[in-house]
């Protein structure tokens, strides 16, 4: 029988993309890789996605049907080399120490502190707590320093109204942000986007870039920007990996992080945690492993090449099916061990791994951290969808103490 947790998981998905749960479930059959017409190879099987990720002689990020084609047509062709050329070696060595764990816990500290002790305090207090539209602030903030945003930026570059509340701004880079990422929905078939949506991609991709100049040049050295400078990254390449950060951690950080929230009360797990707090890191590596916000992850076939039998030939589109493979192992459960075969396939493998990977991992601690600090499980008073959204989440999830 399927589970509460589980349920509410498929429905999620149905209203980002009503296609979705039936493409991810029936992906677990594809084992280990089958061809669907039209649309390409699709991948069920970790250890053959675990050989496409690390074969880039076979495999191209850039080429139609992947993800830097698509940025490519945004951003301009130099984006071939930020993803897969030497620009890209160099990128990856430069910011090999970017995101280390002592930064990312003091980023978090940083941009998010008071926003989650003020949960935590709101908690406390006996209020209802949104925490999709917490999680849309949360995240806000946190791309707010990726791209060298401050309030007042963003305030003069969206053209927001003068407003007391101190969130607003956050909210509105995040609206900014997603508008981005959902021109992304409708690239299943194919990644050449039609005029009009590469014309607004332009102008949401140029202004989301707008400060990062000046925060490159002026930024203190504990930003995103400043550390950039400092690790020799030249102002292209951060410019660049700016737009690319905010673009792969908003939405679907913001899914995780509600996501989890909804599946530990689904799950009864957010009592086995407050019994249990050093199983924190599992239940953070099984809410990405559950959720896996980037659900489909694309390359296409560069030259002829034989995968488990199989011949694949160059122009094929390959999309390896991250939801699936991670569920294929079972539901939600904070005392599942590390799983080998999967690992974190969450987030890819080879050399495009996710760079914000130990971000995440520190963003969803601190917000477990500040849900179980007073001690008491919390239910969820209402839920609602988001719908039509590349990255599926909750429009609403309000919760209490118990
Ligand atoms: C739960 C949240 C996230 C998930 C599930 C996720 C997942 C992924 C996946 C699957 C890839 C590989 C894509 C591919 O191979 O085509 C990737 C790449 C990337 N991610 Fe994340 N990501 C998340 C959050 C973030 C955050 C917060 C950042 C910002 C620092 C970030 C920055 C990047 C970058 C820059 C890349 C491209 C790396 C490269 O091509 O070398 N991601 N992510």
């Amino acid at each position: 029988m399927i589970s509460t947790a589980k349920r509410h998981e498929l429905t999620l998905l149905a209203a980002g993309q009503p296609w979705l749960p039936v493409l991810l479930l029936a992906g677990q059959a594809a084992k280990p890789l089958r061809k669907v017409p039209r649309l390409g190879w699709f991948v069920g099987d970790p250890l053959v996605a675990r050989q496409i990720y690390n074969d880039a002689t076979h495999f191209s990020i850039v080429s139609e049907g992947a993800v830097g084609h698509w940025w490519a047509q945004v951003i301009g062709d130099w984006v071939d080399d930020l993803f897969e050329g030497p620009g890209h070696n160099a990128l990856r060595a430069k910011s090999r120490d970017l995101f280390a764990a002592k930064y990312t816990d003091a980023l978090v500290q940083r941009v998010m502190g008071p926003a989650l002790k003020e949960i935590s305090n709101d908690l406390a207090a006996g209020k209802t707590v949104d925490i999709a539209e917490r999680a849309r602030v949360l995240v806000g903030r946190s791309v707010s320093d990726l791209v060298g945003m401050e309030p007042g930026d963003i305030a003069g570059i969206f053209g927001l109204p003068g407003t007391d509340d101190p969130d607003e701004p956050f909210r509105v880079l995040f609206d900014h942000v997603e508008e981005l990422v959902n021109l992304g929905l409708g690239t299943m078939a194919s990644t050449a986007l039609d005029p009009d949506a590469v014309a607004r991609a332009r102008t949401l991709a140029r202004q989301l870039a707008t400060s990062v100049p000046a925060a490159y040049e002026r930024a203190d050295t504990d930003t995103t920007l400043g550390r950039c400078r400092e690790l020799g990254l030249e102002l292209e390449h951060a410019s660049g990996l700016a737009i690319l950060m905010a673009v792969a951690g908003t939405d679907t950080l913001a899914s995780a992080m509600t996501r989890m929230v909804a599946l530990l009360h689904d799950s009864d797990g957010h009592r086995g945690l407050l019994a249990a707090p050093e199983r924190t890191p599992d239940a953070v590596r099984e809410t990405l492993r559950v959720t896996s916000p980037a659900y489909l992850v694309g390359r296409s076939v560069t030259a002829p090449v034989e995968i488990a039998g199989r011949r694949l030939v160059p122009g094929d589109h390959v999309k390896i099916l991250t939801w699936s493979i991670n569920n294929a192992v079972g539901d939600f459960d904070i005392h599942r061990d590390y799983i080998p075969a999967t690992r974190q396939l969450w987030f890819g493998g080879g050399r495009h791994l996710c760079l914000g990977a130990q971000l995440v991992h520190s963003e969803l601690t601190a917000l477990l951290e500040a849900l179980t600090v007073t001690g008491r499980p919390w239910e969820i008073v209402e839920r609602r969808y988001r719908r039509k959204v590349f990255i599926p989440t909750y429009q609403v999830l309000k919760i209490r103490l118990s």
